[in-house]
């Protein structure tokens, strides 16, 4: 089943149920434009033959990005190289879709020491990020017109679809979180007011690029931490989305507080346990496929084509996101199409790095957000890797990973500042 294709309900079809999902690549130059290296990468993992390569994080506005790296695309100076990219992909035989993002609070200080956010909430983690201001009426109508500007300009660009990234705590999933979002006025308070910037935004969308262009959204089933967004609202969400136009809803979970989405199952817990108990929102998904009226993709987790197949042909979910794996082995969707391979590389279980206080389950959000940078960082080496048209290596260290990319990180950051003058 995995190899069918579908037909989005705009009436543009996809050759397969496999998807690449988002991967921020950090590959932007100093003016955040695409590169060759975006070419290089995704025409790589376009000849595995997944029918979506989505990007990584395209910011709609410069000020505001989740790392120096980002594309940013709000007007149409970078749109040649945005040409070049999705050619590549197309003649690779895959789809390029931008997934377009704001960070809102998740904006580290070396880009923003005043990110933009529902309210003055702030994220504590490793002092990375500074506190917000809460967003004017104004900020908010701009937020919207970007989305739907950055959406346009990606269409006239040749990329085949676009995802509009409501998942993770970035800025979408701050209002959408009433942990986040302490607004009293049409913006905040109940379900529907937080819910009301993803509607708008999605309608904005819609209308700039037409009824047949495909519009994915991501969302999460839940943000698993106290006081933000729950499974019943992401069910209730869905539910609004379903007259929205959306074509495509990829279940994800989590937010840079519980980073739930880059959770690693220790080895055993994956063989012993059942299958479905493999991809870490498949139970959540079930709930929100009851009532989705569009298909729906979930990621996170698929590391064996039997688990796969179960979630397809047991109807929980219509496309497979898989993110992680893609950075060990690129063009692994072929043999598995293929017969060739059944299990996916795991590279998540070697990257888990010491125990208790220093552990990934550590009480403290800063070792834990420590202990996820260090694997970050190791597939962010391994995608630029494959950007300078290297092999990814599998005896990379995770931290000698994060050194190098907090350097490179910090470059980039300052080069952008003094080159571009952001
Ligand atoms: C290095 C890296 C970068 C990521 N960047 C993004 C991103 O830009 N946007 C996004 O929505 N998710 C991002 N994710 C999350 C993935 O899309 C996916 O939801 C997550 O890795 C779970 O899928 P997996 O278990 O197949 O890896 C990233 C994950 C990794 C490992």
């Amino acid at each position: 089943m995995i190899e069918q294709s579908l037909t989005l309900p705009c009436g543009h079809m996809v050759p397969n149920r496999l998807c690449k999902s988002a991967m921020t690549e950090g590959l932007a130059n100093a003016h955040d434009r695409a590169t060759t290296a975006h070419q290089r990468l995704y025409s790589t993992w376009a000849r595995g033959g997944a029918a979506i390569l989505m990007s990584g994080n395209i910011m709609i506005d410069r000020r505001y990005l989740e790392r120096a790296g980002n594309v940013v695309v709000e007007d149409a100076s970078g749109s040649s190289a945005l040409r070049a990219w999705a050619q590549a992909v197309h003649e690779g035989g895959s789809q390029l879709w931008a997934q377009i993002s704001h960070p809102g609070r998740q904006c580290p200080r070396l880009v923003s020491l005043t990110p933009l956010a529902p309210s003055e909430v702030q994220l504590h983690a490793v002092a990375n990020f500074g506190r917000p201001r809460a967003a004017a009426e104004a900020d908010i109508q701009d937020v919207i017109q970007r989305f739907a500007n950055t959406a346009a300009l990606v269409q006239e660009a040749g990329l085949h679809g676009v995802q509009v990234h409501s998942a993770h705590g970035y800025l979408l999933s701050q209002f959408l979180s009433g942990r986040t979002n302490l607004r009293q006025d049409q913006w905040g308070g109940t379900l529907a007011n937080r819910a009301r910037l993803l509607l708008e935004v999605v309608r904005a969308v819609r209308a700039r690029v037409g009824p047949r262009y495909p519009i994915s959204v991501k969302l999460n089933s839940s943000d698993f931490v106290k006081g933000g967004f729950t499974l019943d609202e992401s069910v209730q969400v869905v539910q609004w989305l379903n007259d929205a136009g959306v074509d495509l809803l990829e279940v994800s979970g989590g937010t840079y507080e519980q980073l739930e989405f880059f959770k690693a199952l220790p080895e055993g817990e994956v063989r012993d346990s059942t299958r479905e108990r493999e991809a870490m929102f498949l139970e959540y998904a079930k709930s929100i496929k009851a009532v989705a009226g569009m298909p729906i993709m979930v990621t996170g987790g698929f590391r064996t084509l039997a688990a796969m197949e179960a979630a397809l042909t047991g109807g929980h979910t219509d496309m497979l996101g898989v993110a992680r794996p893609f950075c060990l082995d690129p063009d692994f969707p072929k043999r598995m199409f293929t017969g060739q391979m059944d299990r996916l590389p795991v590279p998540e279980d070697k990257l888990v790095l010491g125990s208790g206080h220093w552990g990934p389950n550590s009480a403290s959000n800063s070792m834990r957000t420590l202990n996820n940078l260090c694997q970050a960082a190791w597939y962010y080496r391994q995608i630029e890797r494959m950007g300078a048209g290297q092999l990814p290596v599998s005896d990379l260290s995770p931290l000698q990973a994060m050194m190098v990319h907090l350097g490179k990180d910090y470059y980039r950051g300052f080069r952008r500042k003094l080159v571009a003058g952001v």
